[in-house]
């Protein structure tokens, strides 16, 4: 017990989104992130909800390197970057991203989360504008919270809305607009040449968070600038190493040598938290390599997805619209979607409902997740599940 007032009021608040129906309950792994997992109380289910994209959690290269990475630097850093946690895996590893992303540098942070929050506060300030897609991630909607930027809004996904918004802007000293590559709970792909017209129009930079796209999308699974054409023509790019590039931690943003020196020297998650461990480091520096030598794995990734779309329409599910591996299906009511996702667990299928704050009111949905990773098998496992409960509770 602590503070008597804070207990009361919380466990009230628990007991209520238990009644609701919206307590998030969280389910134990017993195994390893697999396209297959054993989970606490089912057994074997086939995984639909993780980020493991391309498979590489259980990767053999990424986990050997792992392990070599703890025999060489230990188990961690103690120290922030600038005092003595800079080790040379992470000079190895910011060099590798920044070609990747075909930028001249790059910085790690310890998560996405982190490059986000980390991003704007030392860039501008009272005489810039910052310019978000109303449903960008939630560390970006952070990271603008700590900034002192003038802020605008503008309706997801739509050019008139950020023209607006842009023009609104002409007499700020910096305009800096900042989009998700890929929507996470949607599945959508930003319009980036369009969004990278009207920087251009308006003298903007252009920032993207393609934390869902790195590894995902474009040919060679460069992310959403590859899949436009666009590769390395988006001015800050933050993404994460955290799901397609072997699921560890970490984050990183890529950009000019200027921009990353200057983030290197102010970002507050950069010098006020630790260095990203030395051997996740090396973990997702195999990772890189891994994908950059089996590029294959992303045709896989896009074969998967388009069989598991093409037989959930066939079914008679809507999800939403798109060619990424979140395929989401909107139920409505959050509680309608937890219930739906844990019959799917009793049928096989390990599949997650999400509903407010994660979603909007009104908008709970199951959102599947395809990997590279997934045979037919269990695509089809997953599938007959989804057509059993879907039945059952009256959504087919
Ligand atoms: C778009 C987006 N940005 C950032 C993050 C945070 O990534 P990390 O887990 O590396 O902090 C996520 C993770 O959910 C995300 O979906």
């Amino acid at each position: 017990m602590v503070n008597q007032g804070l207990e009361t009021r919380l466990s009230s608040e628990l007991d209520s989104m238990l009644e609701r129906g919206t307590l998030k309950h969280l389910q134990e792994i017993e195994g390893r992130q697999s396209a297959v997992v054993e989970l606490e109380g089912y057994g074997e289910v086939v995984n639909l909800c993780s980020n493991n994209y391309l498979g590489l959690c259980d990767e053999p290269e990424v986990m050997d390197a792992i392990e070599a990475g703890v025999e060489r630097y230990g188990a961690g850093t103690s120290s922030v970057r600038f005092i003595c946690g800079t080790f040379t895996i992470h000079r190895e590893l910011e060099e590798a991203l920044a070609e990747f992303m075909g930028t001249e540098a790059s910085v790690t942070y310890t998560s996405c989360w982190n490059a986000n929050e980390g991003l704007f506060a030392p860039l501008l300030s009272e005489e810039d504008v910052l310019i978000s897609d109303e449903l960008n991630h939630a560390s970006i909607i952070d990271g603008i919270r700590l900034c002192k930027a003038r802020r605008a809004i503008y309706a997801h996904m739509e050019m008139d809305s950020l023209r607006e918004a842009l023009r609104a802007a002409e007499d700020a000293r910096h305009r800096l607009v900042v989009t998700d590559g890929v929507f996470s709970m949607e599945g959508e792909i930003a319009p980036l040449p369009e969004i990278r017209e009207l920087c251009d129009e308006h003298d903007a930079i252009m920032v993207i968070d393609d934390s869902h796209a790195t590894g995902v999308l474009g040919e060679t699974g460069h992310g959403t600038p590859e899949h436009y054409g666009m590769h390395g023509e988006i001015d800050i790019v933050t993404s994460t190493l955290g799901k397609a590039l072997g699921g560890m931690a970490g984050g990183f943003t890529a950009s000019s040598e200027t921009v990353v020196e200057y983030l290197v020297q102010n970002s507050r998650t950069q010098l006020f938290t630790n260095a990203l461990p030395p051997h996740s480091a090396c973990g997702a520096l195999a990772a890189v390599r891994h994908l950059e030598a089996h590029p294959e794995l992303v045709a896989k990734l896009r074969r998967n997805t388009a069989y598991f779309r093409e037989r959930l329409l066939e079914m008679g599910y809507r999800p939403i619209e798109g060619d990424t591996p979140i395929v989401p299906i909107i139920i409505g009511d959050t509680a309608d979607a937890i219930a739906l996702s844990r019959r799917l667990l009793d049928h096989g299928a390990f599949v997650i409902g999400f509903g407010f704050p994660v979603v909007p009111e009104g908008k709970a949905r199951i959102r599947c997740q395809i990997s590279a990773g997934h045979d037919t098998a269990h695509l089809d496992t997953a599938l007959d599940a989804l057509r059993k409960v879907g039945t059952e509770l009256g959504i087919l």
